[in-house]
């Protein structure tokens, strides 16, 4: 037996002994992940500001793979297989969401213990945030820009603008199915931000009105879960956000909570909430 620990006289003894690192470590690569936390000033309350910014990072990538799993699913006309990923999703966006709990109720002098040390940085040049906002259909090639200098990020993100966003596959399904979805919607320029349309929202109306059973009105049902979680989190954030800095100017350049209760105010896949009033 190689293992030490099952010469022992306990049996359920893990496994001590291994030749390099541990299978643990290979896989998880938590060495890595547990020395990414580089503070810049001696305020004890960073720590925590850093890693729940770095873990809503982690997030926002698990989020990002569910939905382009979504994406891939529905451009093969696969439902179920788009929709269990839309639900992981959801799971995922309650937790990303429960993340706020540490940092929702910081007093102005708390944030400014350590607010100096981010400069000039912002979760506004999160990558990550963006690549889920454009497969919300939130598109925008300035939003590109702020990662001019970092090429894999810079490429990544194009392509992600360049790419039909998750609504717009699920449109294009709709209509694969026989929905009215109008010419101009299909072939849209998928980099442009997504606009409202009437005739969307006819096609949510009536699919509301029928059968709740339906694939498709499951699907409506997932992404407004998702559009629904979305909203809360911008929300969290503008109220974490008033509540430590007021209506400061951002550290990103923005005018701060005036600027955020703008974008909070969107909402995720429009006419699946306009809808609504009509069935
Ligand atoms: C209480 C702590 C926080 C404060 C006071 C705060 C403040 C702000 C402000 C003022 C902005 C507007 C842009 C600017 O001028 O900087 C912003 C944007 C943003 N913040 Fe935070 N933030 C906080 C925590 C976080 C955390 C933990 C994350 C997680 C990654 C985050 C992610 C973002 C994102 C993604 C944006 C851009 C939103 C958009 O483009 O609509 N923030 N934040």
């Amino acid at each position: 037996m190689s293992h030490e620990a099952h010469e022992s006289n306990e049996p359920e003894t893990p496994y001590l002994d291994f030749a390099g690192t541990t299978p643990y470590e290979d896989y998880i690569q938590a060495d890595v992940l547990t020395h990414l936390q580089h503070t810049r000033s001696d305020d004890p309350g960073e720590m925590v500001f850093l890693v729940t910014t770095q873990v809503m990072e982690l997030w926002f990538t698990v989020i990002v793979h569910e939905w382009e799993t979504a994406s891939r699913a529905l451009r093969g006309d696969d439902v179920p297989t788009a929709v269990a990923a839309l639900k992981r999703s959801v799971r995922e966006l309650d937790a990303l969401n429960a993340s706020w709990r540490p940092l929702g109720q910081l007093t102005p002098a708390q944030f400014n213990s350590y607010r100096a040390a981010l400069g000039e940085g912002s979760g506004f040049q999160s990558a990550m945030y963006r690549r889920m906002e454009f497969l919300l259909g939130e598109k925008s090639s300035s939003m590109l820009v702020p990662h001019r200098g970092a090429p894999r990020v810079y490429a990544e993100l194009e392509k992600a603008l360049e790419e039909p966003s998750l609504y717009d596959e699920v449109l294009r399904l709709l209509a694969r199915r026989g929905h009215a979805v109008p010419e101009a919607v299909l072939k849209r320029d998928v980099a442009q931000k997504y606009v409202p349309s009437p005739e969307v929202e006819a096609v949510w109306t009536a699919l509301y009105a029928g059968d709740e059973g339906d694939e498709l009105a499951r699907l409506g049902e997932a992404l407004t879960d998702v559009a629904e979680l979305v909203w809360r989190w911008r929300n969290d954030h503008l109220v974490a956000t008033r509540r430590a800095m007021g209506a400061k100017t951002g550290t990103g350049g923005s005018a701060g909570v005036a600027w955020l209760e703008k974008r909070a105010q969107k909402n995720v896949f429009p006419e699946l909430w306009t809808a609504r009033s009509h069935v």
